[in-house]
């Protein structure tokens, strides 16, 4: 199959890419390279650089690619940012997924799969929240996620593309950016194995759905080769554990991966606008549906996350 994969060159993109050039897909990613980098491509996967809101450049990448599926990772992907700046929230992550949307139908794309978002879409939910509970979005980013999602249903019908919504809890591990405002396993981890206490927004009790970055890479193959939907149709799944882990908890697991050198207290700063208090996942529907279930459990997960921030601390930047 050949993939085209938007925002390859980003987190949860480049390990997409992964994923699909293990499962023997030819894979090209589109990145603007405004918060990815080319170090994280896999091997051998083309880059074509460029911004999803320029639809001439994105209808060249699609006539040279000529994609079977395409995996829509590219956004602007932090919440803080989204409060601020809700206009450039708005225009990527709504008007740059029509323009690739556009592309996809007229060069004979079929499956499209959008990363959504799971917390940002349901609001605060302190129950494992599944597919069908009504989206209250308290971010511009849940807002253009969900509009984002409505385009996608809407358009699948009118197109006879086949959609899917993947809805992401908190997605961490390795080549998450700790200079990011998003990815607070990142960012913990990465002052703490530099010696440094991070920063604790609002008390520490607000509560996430952590989920590996692996894991949700292997729901996106899944999503990909999936049989149904058939053409038009549209279907969303949560991706998940169903296990709350709160922020204070987190960072305490976070320091013992980290060791003894790690600082003991962080530092409390005041809460930040567009967060929520609690976010839980009820992922049952992609486990009866495509069999995907998370196989890397938080203690774990943050072990090889504080590996693999070990090993990139103190390398040189590259591009
Ligand atoms: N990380 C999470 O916890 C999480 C949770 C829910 C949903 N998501 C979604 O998953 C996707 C990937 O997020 P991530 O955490 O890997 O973020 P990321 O910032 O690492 O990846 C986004 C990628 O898209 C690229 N990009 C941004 N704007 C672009 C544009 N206008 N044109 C072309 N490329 C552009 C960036 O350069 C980057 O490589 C996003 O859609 C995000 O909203 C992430």
């Amino acid at each position: 199959m050949r993939v085209l994969v938007t925002g390859g060159a980003g987190f949860v993109g480049s390990h997409v890419a992964e994923a699909l050039v293990r499962e023997g897909c030819e894979v090209a990613v589109l990145d603007d390279l405004s918060t990815g980098h080319r170090r994280n491509l896999p091997r051998g996967v083309a880059l074509y650089e460029g911004d999803v809101r320029d639809a001439r450049f994105v209808e060249l990448v699609f006539r040279e690619v000529r994609p079977e599926a395409v995996s829509h990772q590219a956004a602007q992907a932090s919440v803080a940012r989204s409060v601020r700046e809700p206009r450039l929230d708005a225009d990527v992550n709504v008007l740059g997924l029509l323009v690739v949307l556009e592309a996809a139908a007229r060069q004979g794309a079929r499956r499209f799969v959008l990363a959504s978002t799971g917390g940002a879409l349901y609001g605060d939910v302190r129950e494992p929240a599944g597919e069908d509970r009504p989206a209250r979005p308290e971010s511009p980013y849940g807002v253009d996620k969900w509009a984002g999602e409505e385009h996608l249903r809407l358009f699948a019908r009118e197109h006879g593309l086949s959609a899917v919504a993947l809805r992401y809890g908190n997605v961490y591990g390795p080549r998450q950016d700790p200079r990011g405002e998003a990815g607070v396993v990142a960012i913990f981890a990465d002052a703490l194995v530099r010696g440094r206490a991070p920063v604790i927004f609002g008390d520490g009790s607000q509560t996430r759905d952590y989920v590996y970055v692996e894991d949700v890479a292997r729901a996106n193959v899944l999503a990909l080769r999936a049989p149904a939907p058939g053409p038009g149709g549209f279907r969303a799944y949560n991706v998940g554990t169903g296990v709350a882990t709160d922020v204070r908890t987190l960072y305490a697991r976070i320091r013992s991966a980290v060791g003894p050198e790690a600082p003991p207290e962080p530092i409390h700063g005041p809460p930040r606008p567009g967060d929520l208090r609690a976010s839980v996942l009820d992922s049952r529907r992609i486990a009866a549906e495509l069999g995907w279930r998370p196989t890397v459990d938080l203690d774990e997960g943050l072990r090889r996350t504080v590996a693999w921030v070990r090993a990139q601390a103190g390398r040189p930047e590259e591009g």
